[in-house]
């Protein structure tokens, strides 16, 4: 007798417990967030990131860095698997590569003008080896989340940029 009351009140601890546990993980927050962004980029909430090299920033969520990475693996990751450029290694997406373009890319302004019209590394002229997106195919705001991923990656991924990531 004590010993079933006794079970019925530890079932009915279980239960709340898993309860509270499920709804601290509920859809908001957890279901589109990628966990690559909290384990990797080590980022739970939103981050200020460089627009301009001028000193203006602009937030990032932690929701727009998983659309970003989602981005990133649709459509640059079988050129850019884990920040590297396989048909050009030189150019990679490596923090200290994006600083050394022209212009800089190792900002968001610079990192969306490239991905509307892809330039060769000395900014002389178009390149046509990397992928165009158009405003018709990726917004503004898609271009920007997908920035400050490739951002996020190269300021924060272990290896990320180079060929032992
Ligand atoms: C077909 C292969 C290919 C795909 C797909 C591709 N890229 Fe590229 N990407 C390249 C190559 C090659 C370069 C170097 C181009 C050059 O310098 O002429 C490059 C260069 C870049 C650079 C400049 C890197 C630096 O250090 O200056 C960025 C940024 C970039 N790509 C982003 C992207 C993004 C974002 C996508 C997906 C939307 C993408 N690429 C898809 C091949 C690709």
């Amino acid at each position: 007798m004590l010993y079933r009351l006794f079970g019925r009140y530890l079932f009915g601890v279980l239960v709340i417990v898993l309860l509270v546990y499920h709804s601290s993980t509920l859809p908001a927050f957890a279901a589109n967030i990628d966990p690559y962004i909290r384990r990797y980029l080590h980022v739970t909430e939103p981050i200020s990131l460089n627009l301009d090299g001028q000193g203006n920033t602009r937030l990032f969520t932690p929701l727009e860095l998983s659309a970003g990475k989602q981005m990133f693996e649709t459509n640059c990751i079988n050129c850019h698997v884990g920040g590297a450029t396989l048909p050009d290694p030189q150019v990679s997406l490596a923090l200290k590569t994006l600083q050394g373009a022209n212009p800089p890319r190792d900002r968001i302004n610079a990192l969306v003008n490239f991905m509307r019209q892809p330039m060769t590394y000395d900014g002389s002229q178009e390149t046509y080896w990397c992928r165009q997106l158009s405003p018709n195919f990726l917004s503004q705001q898609q271009v920007e989340s997908l920035a400050a991923f490739i951002l996020t990656a190269a300021n924060k991924a272990p290896g990320w940029g180079t060929e032992d990531f």
